[in-house]
């Protein structure tokens, strides 16, 4: 079976996402299980290049994974003709530009949420991957989780009747970094440097929302910083200006209202480290990341509210696991797989730059609704 390389430039590598989700379990999974299957009988090869700041932090990784290919110089990777696609793993803050200049390059691209810091920056994107004709794409890794595919399976099953709502709970306890080092990078906790969990995680809860549910109609947020000092990755105190929770209700089309919290200050007394609870006229169900249980209308039982009793009932024990009934691979690597084969094959690839503008509109509105304290409307994208 013949081989179609693919150069694929690789920017922001040596972060969380890029190197471990992207780079490791998603290019190099693919080349480990032999290339990717396309059309033709073909097998699609990635072929990474690796770009940084830092040369001696991208020499490390080809060397530690048997590549070659890295430069600190993004223009140069760009003006390739054998590099097809620019990935974007770098802080948010510097994904416009860059984007802008795969664009122009004629590049098609694949992107980390947020698509941009704004929806003025994220359409602009759209409107000159369009002129330019591209192939563009957003990470939507939530809608390729097990326990999400469970749940998406239950909807399209008709197992809950109408769905009424969802309560989302998102997070767990961030270390200040101080007594313990903090488990995410610092930038995420200063405005300045395009931190804050609205615009990290409301992308996110919007395709959840939109693709599994209803499009979101309107917006009511209150957003915290509870934590306002913290101590950075060198060790010094600083103060952090960005929101590190956010409290939101969602109205969708339908009626259906899904409330979410999302916090980089709780613990977690939760199975996973997200769960949204669906409930509808015929049944609900628990999705987490792996996990999905769910109550029928016949098996629900009849709790009665007598606070002089102590409670017999043992509540989680009343709900049904749902069955895997297939393979899960990691989420990632599967969107990398469709986006691969929509470059190569021309195959639909619905989580474009639309979607992906349509995540930052929502951040944009939740926050705007939590500075002036009142509900916002979503109005439509304007293509
Ligand atoms: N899909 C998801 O579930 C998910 C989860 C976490 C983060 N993200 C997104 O991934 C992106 C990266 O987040 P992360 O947690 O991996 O961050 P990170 O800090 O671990 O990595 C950021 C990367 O950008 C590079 N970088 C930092 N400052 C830069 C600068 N000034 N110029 C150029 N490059 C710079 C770093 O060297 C590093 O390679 C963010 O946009 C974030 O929103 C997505």
């Amino acid at each position: 079976m013949s081989r179609r390389p693919i150069g694929i430039v690789v920017n922001g590598v040596t972060g969380r996402m890029g190197y471990r989700q992207h780079l490791l379990r998603s290019l190099l999974a693919i080349r480990e299980q032999g290339g990717l299957p396309a059309a033709g009988g073909t097998r699609i090869w990635p072929e990474p290049v690796l770009v940084g700041r830092s040369e001696a932090r991208l020499a490390a990784i080809t060397e530690r994974h048997g590549l070659t290919d890295w430069t600190t110089d993004l223009g140069a990777a760009l003006a390739r003709h054998d590099v097809e696609i620019y990935f974007d793993a770098q802080v948010t803050q510097q994904r416009e530009k860059a984007i802008s200049a795969a664009i122009e390059a004629g590049k098609h691209v694949y992107t980390e949420k947020p698509l941009a810091e704004d929806v003025a920056g994220a359409m602009e994107l759209l409107r000159l991957a369009r002129a330019a004709g591209i192939r563009h794409g957003v990470v939507q890794d939530k809608l390729f989780l097990p326990g999400i595919r469970k749940l998406k399976r239950l909807i399209d099953g008709g197992f809950f009747g109408r769905i009424l709502s969802v309560r989302g709970e998102f997070g767990y306890w961030v270390f200040e970094g101080d007594w313990q080092p903090a488990q995410r990078p610092s930038w995420n906790y200063r405005a300045a440097d395009g931190g804050g969990i609205v615009m990290d995680m409301f992308p996110h809860w919007e395709y959840v929302l939109e693709q599994l549910f209803a499009p979101v109609r309107a917006v009511n947020c209150v957003t915290a910083t509870h934590i306002p000092t913290r101590v950075d990755e060198a060790g010094q105190p600083y103060e952090a200006t960005a929101h590190d929770a956010a409290y939101a209700i969602f109205e969708l089309d339908g009626g259906i209202v899904a409330q979410i919290n999302s916090s980089w200050a709780v613990r977690v007394h939760r199975d996973e480290l997200v769960e949204f609870q669906v409930d509808g006229t015929d049944g609900s169900a628990v999705a987490g990341l792996r996990e999905c249980r769910i109550q029928h209308r016949a098996t629900t039982p009849k709790p009665v509210w007598n606070p002089d009793l102590p409670a017999t009932d043992n509540f989680r024990a009343q709900w049904q696991p749902v069955p895997d009934n297939e393979e899960f691979d990691n989420g990632f690597k599967v969107q990398w797989e469709a986006f691969l084969r929509h470059v190569v094959d021309g195959t639909p690839f619905p989580w474009d730059f639309t979607a992906a503008a349509r995540g930052v509109q929502l951040a944009e509105l939740a926050l705007r609704s939590a500075a002036e304290g009142r509900r916002v409307e979503v109005p439509e994208l304007a293509p």
